[in-house]
């Protein structure tokens, strides 16, 4: 059984991939290997590990058994050959891409994107000598006309953070997968692998905040990179080991793989509860717009049905007002918390313009597809008469 993990169900992997009770002394749950380094047999065994001849782990900042399991069991749910892991999502994006880009490379990004990965391109890799363009990945002849001889990857997010616009992956896959030397990386953290497979789309990396739905218990930061087994090397020996020293904690692997056993169970119902807020507040005449995947009046409906098992739980909203009346609405709010991230299993409300994305200028904001009374809910797992009754509470405040 353990032999055939890769044609087993989603949950089954999710649950069981890369480990077996009776190789741990029976142990149903994987212990977790709270050591920093690894006692070599003989000097001649330590030096073949430096060396990259031994397959054994030496110090867990490049690599440790509890941090293995986890890595191959994402990358089995992602269907990708390997996985890194990382101390946070932050961590796996900068590893990605400091190990993949030198002064001189372009790196061509969505409009929208989460602000602090914002803020790594233009107060980070782009100080460094590396070009960041932006461009509005919905329009592919727009990507296609800024692709050039030095752009050495194609990088977005979809749903992109906070906006919610979608980007078509196998439409961009298929474009760059006519230029040599350009790596398409995608930010999954919105979707997880349960709703959503870049790889399978022609992507060649996904990076996510493992912080969010992945973990699911908001109680760690973590991130994960999937990709094939020789660039996810690179990125170990280089983004990881080298470049950015993020390593994950061996206990918090463990808390990932926990919570990555309910993660089919946890999406299923973030999306079913999101569907319903969002449908409450489409026909709520205090609302000005909603964008939300799952309803038939979301402007790339067709694409969320091809592209995401499930339109996520993830809502972005307007208030008739603007900027005056969401910080009333925000405010009023009794079981949401406010609070920046996503995926747990409470429901969040958070402000962009004033949090997440408080590091572009307002010029900025508007530029790329964020207003300043836009409001963000990540829904949770409670239940939905409770959630619909203090969106109703607070709405009734705006009036
Ligand atoms: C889409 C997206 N990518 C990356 C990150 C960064 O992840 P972390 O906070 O785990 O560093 C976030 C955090 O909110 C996010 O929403």
């Amino acid at each position: 059984m353990h032999n055939k993990n890769n044609e087993l169900g989603f949950s089954t992997r999710a649950i069981h991939h890369g480990y077996n009770p009776l190789d741990n002394n029976g142990a149903l749950i994987p212990p977790i290997y709270l050591t920093s380094t690894f006692a070599f047999a003989t000097a001649e065994y330590g030096a073949g590990c430096f060396a990259g001849e031994e397959s054994g782990h030496f110090y867990t900042r490049i690599s440790n058994p509890t941090l293995a399991l986890l890595e191959t069991r994402m990358a089995a749910l992602e269907n990708g050959e390997a996985g890194v892991a990382f101390s946070s999502g932050m961590g796996a994006i900068a590893a990605t891409f400091w190990t993949l880009l030198r002064p001189g490379d372009e790196i061509i990004v969505n409009r929208t994107l989460y602000g602090c990965t914002f803020a790594l391109l233009h107060h980070g890799i782009g100080e460094f000598g590396v070009k960041v363009r932006h461009v509005d990945m919905s329009n592919l002849a727009e990507l296609r006309d800024a692709i050039g001889p030095n752009t050495r990857m194609v990088y977005f997010e979809t749903p992109a953070n906070p906006n919610m616009q979608l980007v078509d992956i196998q439409a961009v896959a298929e474009i760059t997968a006519r230029h040599r030397n350009l790596t398409l990386v995608v930010d999954n953290t919105y979707c997880t692998p349960y709703l959503q497979r870049p790889l399978e789309l022609g992507a060649d990396v996904v990076v996510h905040s493992a912080t969010k739905y992945l973990s699911g218990h908001g109680d760690i930061t973590a991130g994960m990179v999937v990709t094939r087994q020789a660039l996810a090397d690179r990125i170990r020996l280089q983004g990881l080991k080298d470049l950015t020293g993020a390593v994950l904690s061996p206990q918090d692997a463990f808390l990932l793989m926990r919570g990555l056993k309910t993660l089919s169970l946890r999406m299923e119902r973030h999306c079913s509860n999101a569907l319903q807020v969002a449908q409450y507040l489409q026909n709520h005449p205090a609302v000005e717009w909603v964008t939300y995947p799952g309803l038939p009046s979301f402007p790339q409906y067709e694409l969320a049905q091809r592209q995401m098992k499930l339109p996520g739980g993830m809502i972005a909203f307007e208030l008739k007002g603007g900027l005056a009346t969401g910080k009333r609405f925000m405010n009023a709010l009794e079981l949401f918390s406010r609070a920046v991230s996503l995926g747990d299993a409470e429901s969040l409300a958070q402000h962009p313009a004033s949090m997440t994305h408080s590091t572009y200028t307002p010029e900025e904001r508007a530029h790329h597809g964020i207003s300043e009374g836009l409001v963000r809910l990540s829904v949770g797992l409670e239940d939905i008469a409770d959630l619909l009754a203090d969106v109703t509470q607070a709405l009734d405040a705006c009036a």
